[in-house]
C-alpha cells in the first residue's frame, strides 16, 4: 500500500469540499487542470477585503484520491492565512505531510497550480472593482 494513513484519512474524510459563489467579489476562483493525467481541480478562497485573511476555502476536484488528499490539505491550510502567506504554500510541503509517493507529486502541484490560480482571480477582481469606484470626473 503506497499510501500514508493521513493521505487515506483526507481522502475518505475530505475537508471543504464543496463550491464558493463564483460570482462574489470577495471570492478567488481557480480552475487547473494536470497535463500528466487529464485531471481537473477547482478551489477557492473567500479573502476579508479588510484584513485580507482567507476566511473560507472550499474545492471540488474530478481528481485522484491523492487530488483529494492534497487540496483538503491545501484548504485547511489556506483558511486563516493572508493572501501573501497563502502564495508561500508549496506543493512540496504537501508532498512531505501526506508523505505522497512519487508518481503523486503531480497532484500536489495540482493544489498549489490551482491556490495560485484562485489568488490571482481574487486579485484581478479587486483591480477591476478598484477601477470602478474611481470617481468619475
Ligand atoms: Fe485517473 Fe488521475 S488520471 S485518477
Ligand atoms: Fe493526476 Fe492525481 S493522478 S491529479
Amino acid at each position: 500500500m503506497p499510501y500514508s494513513d493521513k493521505i487515506l484519512e483526507h481522502y475518505n474524510n475530505p475537508r471543504n469540499v464543496g463550491s464558493l459563489d463564483v460570482k462574489s467579489a470577495d471570492v478567488g476562483t481557480g480552475l487547473v487542470g494536470a497535463p500528466e493525467c487529464g485531471d481537473v481541480l477547482k478551489l477557492q478562497i473567500k479573502v476579508n477585503p479588510v484584513t485580507g485573511v482567507i476566511e473560507d476555502a472550499r474545492f471540488k476536484t474530478f481528481g485522484c484520491g491523492s487530488a483529494i488528499a492534497s487540496s483538503s490539505l491545501a484548504t485547511e491550510w489556506l483558511k486563516g492565512k493572508t493572501v501573501d502567506e497563502a502564495m508561500e504554500i508549496k506543493n512540496t510541503a504537501i508532498v512531505e505531510e501526506l508523505a505522497l509517493p512519487p508518481v503523486k507529486v503531480h497532484c500536489s502541484v495540482l493544489a498549489e497550480d490551482a491556490i495560485k490560480a484562485a489568488i490571482k482571480n481574487y486579485q484581478e477582481k479587486q483591480d477591476v472593482t478598484a477601477d470602478r469606484e474611481e470617481p468619475a470626473t
